[in-house]
């Protein structure tokens, strides 16, 4: 009666045993956004349960995290004042600096990450330095600054750096950035295969981050290229990378699976910020079961290839898993 896949089916433990895909508590790192002051922590519309949050607050979230099984944090900066290069992310005061200093001083065991980018810091709102006569980003210039925003954070105290411009030949730049301030122990997990998505919307109201004019899409990649996505994680794996990068995740899933046969280091993906929000709002709606779909989800990324999952669900995630 029952043939030679269903019989496999019809055991509880069974399934268990036979499961391919594992998801645990350690594949999660969560989203923090850091601004200065303190006792504030202000939920944006567009992503209910994300929040802006002074230091203090997110020192005090990282008990939570804890408390959770989680252990890793990125960290996005918002900054007071924005300028055309911006000077907030490559200087020693800068929120993000404080930022890594305090939760490093207050949770030594918290492994703190940091996204390495100008966009929330300039405010022409792109990713690096504008060139006046191109009007787009300039790639040398963003480099350099890009490196000296990574010593930055380094001396801070953070655990691991994570550029996100998709400029170019960054991550040599900032390998060797940090070689030659002595951090040749501090990881880079890039961003390595980035496209130039409607999904960062929420995002952006999150980080303050949208550009002023234009678009990014002379930096972040076309949405339709597939050999392009591969070409530039085994670009960043050539230039040094530690970790690299598939974003945004759901719609990306054969991305991923692609980059993770033809490359060999861990790979991350980005759950970012659209994904998030359309569960929420389609919860709110009640025509999903959040819960289940989420975890579908995140197995999803797992099964795809990734290593590590970045997302805004993983607090949800983990309380599910801590049952
Ligand atoms: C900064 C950055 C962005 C995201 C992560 N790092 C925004 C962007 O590129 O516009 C998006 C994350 C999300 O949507 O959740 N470059
Ligand atoms: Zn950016």
């Amino acid at each position: 009666m029952f043939t030679r896949f269903r019989r496999k089916r019809i055991n509880p433990v069974l399934r268990n045993l036979l499961q391919e895909t594992h998801l645990s508590v350690n594949d999660f790192i969560y989203p923090l956004f850091a601004k200065s002051g303190s006792g504030i922590k202000e939920e944006v519309g567009s992503m209910p349960g994300v929040f802006q949050m002074s230091i203090d607050e997110i020192v005090k979230e990282c008990y939570d995290l804890k408390k959770l099984g989680i252990y890793s944090i990125i960290l996005f900066g918002i900054p007071d004042t924005k300028d055309s290069v911006g000077s907030d992310a490559m200087c020693e005061h800068g929120i993000i600096a404080q930022t890594v200093r305090e939760v490093k001083a207050a949770h030594p065991d918290m492994f703190v990450v940091t996204d390495l980018c100008f966009c929330e810091y300039t405010d022409h709102g792109h990713c690096g330095v504008i060139d006046p006569i191109l009007q787009t980003v300039d790639n040398d210039i963003t480099l350099d600054n890009l490196a000296k925003q990574a010593v930055v954070h380094a001396k801070a105290g953070v655990d691991m750096i994570a550029p996100s411009g998709m400029m170019d030949g960054m991550i040599q730049a900032i390998r060797r950035g940090l070689d030659e301030a002595g951090f040749v122990n501090l990881p880079i997990m890039s961003y390595s295969t980035k496209f130039s998505s409607a999904y960062y919307g929420p995002f952006r109201d999150v980080a303050e981050s949208s550009p002023g004019k234009g678009d990014r899409k002379s930096y972040q990649m076309n949405p339709a290229n597939r050999n392009e996505a591969i070409a530039e994680s085994v670009a960043d794996e050539k230039e040094g990378a530690d970790i690299l990068m598939v974003k945004p995740a759901l719609a990306y899933l054969d991305i991923v699976r692609d980059v993770k046969n033809n490359t060999s280091l861990p790979l991350a993906v980005y759950n970012v910020s659209g994904e998030y929000s359309m569960l929420k709002m389609a919860a709110k709606a009640g025509v999903i079961d959040y819960d289940a779909v989420m975890m579908e989800t995140m197995m999803a990324f797992k099964r795809a290839g990734a290593d590590i999952i970045i997302s805004y669900h993983a607090k949800e995630v983990a309380e599910i898993l801590q049952k």
